[in-house]
């Protein structure tokens, strides 16, 4: 297998690229049974498609396929840059070292990373491959915006390859304390390859912090305001952007009549007097045990009456050869199972469990209709689902029980917040929302509509871009 992320010679021609793990498209069948790509549902797609298209822009990612190796093409305005990952890299780089190592350390060690230095070589050669093919198609002083913790070496490896660029890096996920970070074998190569970047975006001020100290105890650079000293007397910067979403696409979604249609469908099929839901990818961080508890313990003790209420949890297959990743679907079914054989009754669970990814209205749809949100992760980057909950309740009332512990708390402060650890705690939370006053709901919501309203996914996008330097038009 060669290095070269691409074949053939292609001369720098984009002015913005961005770098993730994953393509913005995914893979679909249509009917007639022929292969396509349709672009990626998520907000960054959308917030950077304007900018894309007008700046004749590259996405630079994984197709999603380990062995595959695929040309260059263009979806939808935007040139895809498809970078091969082998089977065996699929294993250490994604599954291993982002998954398995990274993703649990960052997450406040929630569950125990593993340190593996073959995993560590893959990480390398794969970030390698990305920062090379970023070099490759991005014209003479040209902006290339790296994103997460899949990625942290690319900032440093493109600098030395090509220092006519601008950089920006964004971690998606929580940045952590210095006692944690240095767990990490190679965390001063990790830091190293961060401060490549003019910019390393966060997605709260405690992120930057974390970050700046250790850059500063372990790599000895100055750094004063949220800027840093490279050794080569070069300047650098590291803040907070917390993400969003775009809300407005999600309230118009909402509205559609056939959203309202659905909503109005699934209430009926539930048939319960008070919904509850739950969506999370099926990830330890969500603190889906400790929720599904809580609930289970509300039915059993009767403050949830099993007859009138129903908890609907949807969790998207996610990583499912990881072994925490086993081992925590396994103990999901398990404890949903029990509740229901303890509670139910024929024709009537008291949680409805769904394992399986859907379209987003199918999602709006279902936001529509609960009662009460629930997202309880016991470590979360942000939490996207909290501020989608919010921007789909287009008539001002519902309720969000949200984690203290997801960056999204900072901004949603009206929400009714929960320790996740603390379980008695939690339930009660639950009950109070459920049980508050539609006068009380409806001065909450408005204001948890107000913040995610004032700052979407394009104010994310402009801000850290035009303090990138780059020229942005608002939309
Ligand atoms: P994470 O990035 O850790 O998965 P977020 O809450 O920030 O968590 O983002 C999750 C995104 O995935 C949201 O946009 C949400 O709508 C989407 N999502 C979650 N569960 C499902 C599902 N079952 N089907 C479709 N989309 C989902
Ligand atoms: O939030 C972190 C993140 O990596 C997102 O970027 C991504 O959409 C999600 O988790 C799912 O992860 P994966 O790409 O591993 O399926």
């Amino acid at each position: 297998m060669t290095n070269n992320p691409r074949s053939g010679d292609v001369a720098p021609h984009a002015s913005f690229v961005v770098v993730a793990n994953r393509l913005a498209v995914e893979r679909i069948t249509d009917d007639e049974g022929d292969l396509g790509w349709r672009t990626s549902p998520g907000g960054l797609v959308t917030a950077l498609e304007p900018i894309m298209k007008a700046k004749e822009g590259a996405w630079v990612g994984w197709h999603g396929s380990p062995d595959e190796e695929l040309e260059p093409f263009e979806h939808d305005g935007i040139e895809m840059i498809p970078v091969r990952l082998s089977e065996e890299e699929f294993a250490e780089f994604y599954e291993g070292m982002s998954n398995a190592t990274l993703w649990p350390l960052y997450h406040d060690s929630v569950a125990f990373p593993e340190y593996h230095r073959e995993w560590w070589d893959a990480y390398v050669s794969v970030n390698q491959r990305f920062a090379e093919a970023a070099a490759e198609v991005t014209e003479e002083g040209g902006t290339v915006w790296v994103q997460d913790y899949q990625l942290q070496l690319v900032p440093r490896m493109l600098r030395e390859m090509r220092p006519d660029l601008k950089i920006g890096f964004f971690l998606h996920i929580p940045f952590p304390p210095q006692e944690l970070f240095q767990q990490l074998p190679w965390r001063t190569e990790i830091l190293k390859g961060l401060t490549g970047a003019d910019i390393v975006g966060f997605q709260v001020p405690g992120g930057a912090a974390n970050f700046l100290r250790l850059i500063r105890d372990r790599l000895g650079y100055e750094t004063k305001r949220g800027e840093f000293v490279r050794d080569d007397g070069s300047r650098g910067r590291a803040a907070a952007y917390p993400i969003s979403i775009d809300a407005n696409a999600f309230q118009d979604l909402a509205n559609h009549p056939d959203t309202v249609a659905r909503a109005e469908q699934i209430r009926e099929d539930l048939d319960a007097e008070i919904m509850f839901l739950g969506v999370d990818r099926l990830d330890y961080t969500k603190g889906l045990r400790q929720r599904i508890r809580a609930f289970g313990e509300l039915f059993q003790s009767g403050q949830l009456d099993p007859e009138k209420a129903v908890f609907l949890q949807v969790a998207t297959p996610s990583r499912e050869r990881v072994d925490e990743y086993r081992r925590l679907r396994d103990d999901i079914e398990l404890l949903v199972g029990r509740i229901n054989g303890d509670m139910g009754q024929i024709g009537r669970s008291p949680i409805n469990y769904l394992h399986s990814g859907y379209p987003r209205q199918e999602m709006a749809a279902l936001y529509r209709a609960a009662d009460v949100m629930v997202v309880t992760p016991l470590r979360d980057g942000m939490n996207l689902v909290a501020k989608e909950y919010v921007a789909c309740r287009t008539s001002g009332d519902g309720a969000l029980v949200l984690s203290e512990f997801a960056g999204a708390a900072r901004e949603l402060k009206q929400a009714w917040q929960v320790n996740p650890y603390d379980i008695n705690g939690m339930k009660q939370r639950i009950l109070d929302a459920a049980s508050a006053t539609p006068t009380e709901k409806r001065r909450r919501m408005r204001a948890l509509r107000r913040q995610v309203f004032t700052h979407d996914i394009n104010n994310w996008a402009e801000s850290f871009l035009s303090d990138l330097g780059v020229e942005v038009e608002s939309k």
